[in-house]
């Protein structure tokens, strides 16, 4: 646990706040985040980042709230986004276009215009159908449009699966091969700018050799556009980093900042970053109630108000997430499968797990900042949950807990 979440006495605290008076002033579930935690961790970063000219752009999809990114924007932070919608949050919660950079493989007309209406710093291309849609595009704005390709660099991220980004089966970036004729096709373009090169590997790496290994197939591409006179201003080396779920052991910022900034020692490029889980994973936890004990002929389940459609990491990745009791007991802990009400046996969030609780009791999932709430769903009409920010002993409510009646407003019958 972080020294943002901790006992004092039986109680889990997140800085001077006793989780379990959120759960009782708020109900259940809630995420709760750490003001501290969030500020801390980004400040780390920049100050990892510092002796070079850098910019860290917050990937939105981990947690796109917007007192989350408005406290991200004041400390200085760009922001990477992967979609319209998260464009809007970010002027909206005061982050500046211009340290916008938009990434994903399948950007719509009206999501372009919408990015160079605002001016963002950059598109991260990802196929050559987009840049010639993205020029296209542009030029009937009178626009130039600041790229970059999010080149592959088939390398293997040794993350899960479903998170690994840079193999040469993957639906992201552009072929590493193709990627030369793509930089001098889009540098003879009217309604575009080369500005730059990005890459991103996958997300929750625990080495920082893959991150290495990207980076330098990715500046030897440089170098030879640099050859042939095209100059690019900016390397955005992605996200990835990983973090503590459970005995996981992960670069620090620190190391995993040295190590890049090592592999482009003495260039003149600026440095974009585009970190998600490290900034916000740890800073949040899902606090959730025991409704029910029920004991089975082989295992136990504790079932709690939270479910796979609030927490979808286990669902979706057999994700492990700490579960801590927000009153620890002195009973003897039993084993547990703690699991939601959802209809399907895919929704747990977490397996044996051994816990001294009762029917009633308050527990939190730890970890739950990054891809958590971003990634809920209304499944089974279930509202999504609120969402609190604590700083010091002030309790901010950030996000209401949704209404039935707000998950089909827009709803008919036709009879
Ligand atoms: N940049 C790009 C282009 C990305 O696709 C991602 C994440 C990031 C940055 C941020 O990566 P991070 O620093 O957070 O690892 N839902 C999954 C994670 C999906 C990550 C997708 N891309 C999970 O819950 O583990």
């Amino acid at each position: 646990m972080s020294n943002y979440f901790h006992y004092q006495q039986d109680q889990l605290f997140v800085e001077n706040v006793a989780l379990a008076d959120i759960a009782r002033r708020f109900g259940t579930p809630t995420y709760v985040y750490s003001r501290a935690a969030l500020s801390d961790g980004y400040r780390q970063f920049a100050e990892a980042f510092k002796e070079r000219e850098s910019l860290i752009c917050f990937a939105v999809k981990s947690n796109p709230n917007l007192a989350i990114l408005n406290l991200f924007a004041k400390l200085g932070a760009g922001f990477d986004i992967v979609a319209g919608g998260e464009l809007q949050r970010v002027l909206a919660a005061g982050g500046a276009a211009n340290k916008v950079v938009f990434s994903g493989v399948g950007k719509s007309e009206a999501e372009m215009r919408l990015a160079l209406s605002a001016g963002i710093l950059c598109f991260n291309v990802e196929s050559e159908a987009e840049l010639l849609r993205l020029n296209e595009v542009a030029g009937s704005m009178g626009k130039v449009a600041p790229i970059s390709f999010r080149v592959n660099p088939n390398v293997d991220a040794k993350t899960h699966p479903y998170i690994s980004t840079g193999l040469k089966q993957s639906k992201f970036g552009v072929a590493y091969t193709d990627a030369l004729a793509l930089y001098r096709k889009a540098s003879a373009m009217a309604h575009l700018r080369v500005t730059g090169m990005d890459c991103h590997i996958g997300s929750q790496l625990t080495e920082v050799s893959p991150f290495i290994a990207a980076t330098e197939k990715v500046l030897a591409l440089v170098d030879t556009l640099a050859a042939e006179g095209i100059k690019l201003e900016h390397l955005d080396l992605g996200g990835g980093l990983g973090i503590r779920y459970n005995d996981e052991t992960p670069p620090s910022i620190a190391e995993y900042a040295q190590a890049l900034l090592g592999a482009v020692q003495g260039r003149s490029e600026k440095l974009i970053v585009e970190p998600g889980r490290v900034l916000v994973g740890n800073a949040g936890v899902l606090l959730t109630k025991v409704e029910y004990l029920k004991p089975g002929e082989e295992k136990h389940f504790a079932i709690v108000d939270a479910a796979m459609n609030d927490l979808m990491r286990p669902a979706l990745y057999d994700a492990y997430h700490g579960v801590q009791p927000l009153l620890r007991r002195a009973a003897t802990a039993k084993e547990y499968e703690v699991v939601g009400p959802v209809c399907e046996s895919g929704d747990f969030l977490a397996h044996a797990r051994k816990l001294a609780i009762e029917q009633g009791d308050f527990l939190a999932l730890m970890s739950a900042g990054a891809y958590g709430m971003s990634m809920s769903s209304n499944y089974n009409t279930r509202p999504r949950a609120a969402e609190i920010m604590v700083d010091g002993d002030a309790i901010h409510l950030i996000r209401e807990r949704e209404t039935v009646q707000q998950l089909f407003a827009g709803e008919k019958t036709f009879l």
